[in-house]
């Protein structure tokens, strides 16, 4: 039984697991899990906090499977701007989600939030932890797309270029399908694609 230290949240790993997993279909949970798996070994490469890690790639997907309502509500309060309305979960999990998170798990640790947040889309600028996260969503095992390799082998040579590898190949996704790119995406293409 891990106890995480209170700072990442009140609890052990398996309580958190527990919470986690009642919100989502097994299937999205066995993404949570090999998620935290790439990740835990990322953060062991890079010299990043094991527990920290651990907390956040649990949380990542938290509000994944919420409805819509949910987080049109969190628009309305005011603390986001109305354009993001025009987007869905795919974004909304990550920016608003990390609000859930705080409020329904009580985890305050400003960094595992933020790596919720940035998940999706990325920014300008990330931290270490946020880089992990956002990379090992894209080469859990469980993922299997043109490129994935190419993606695994630079995530272990230099985290940077796994994040503008992800990116670019995100951006590229999404203009194939033609659907609107939330703006954050594009900054975070500027910054660590073609910069
Ligand atoms: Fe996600
Ligand atoms: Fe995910």
């Amino acid at each position: 039984m891990i106890l995480y230290s209170k700072q990442y949240f009140p609890g052990t790993r398996e309580e958190l697991v527990k919470k986690v997993s009642a919100t989502m279909s097994p299937k999205r949970f066995s993404h949570v899990l090999r998620v935290e798996k790439v990740a835990l070994e990322l953060a062991e490469y890079y010299g990043e906090e094991l527990e920290k890690t651990s907390v956040a790639a649990l949380v990542h997907d938290y509000a994944k499977e919420r409805p819509d309502e949910d987080f049109i509500r969190q628009i309305d309060k005011g603390k986001y701007s109305q354009d993001l309305k025009a987007y869905g979960n795919e974004i909304w999990h990550g920016i608003i989600g990390a609000d859930f998170v705080a409020e329904e798990l009580e985890i305050s640790d400003e960094a595992i939030l933020q790596a919720v947040r940035l998940h999706t889309t990325g920014a300008k600028e990330m931290s270490r932890l946020a880089q992990i996260i956002y990379v090992a969503d894209f080469i859990e095992d469980g993922r299997d797309f043109p490129g994935v390799a190419t993606a695994r082998r630079l995530a272990f040579e230099n985290l940077a270029s796994a994040v503008a590898f992800e990116t670019k190949h995100t951006l590229q996704f999404l203009i194939e399908k033609e659907v609107k790119v939330y703006p954050k995406t594009i900054e975070t293409y500027n910054a660590w694609v073609a910069n």
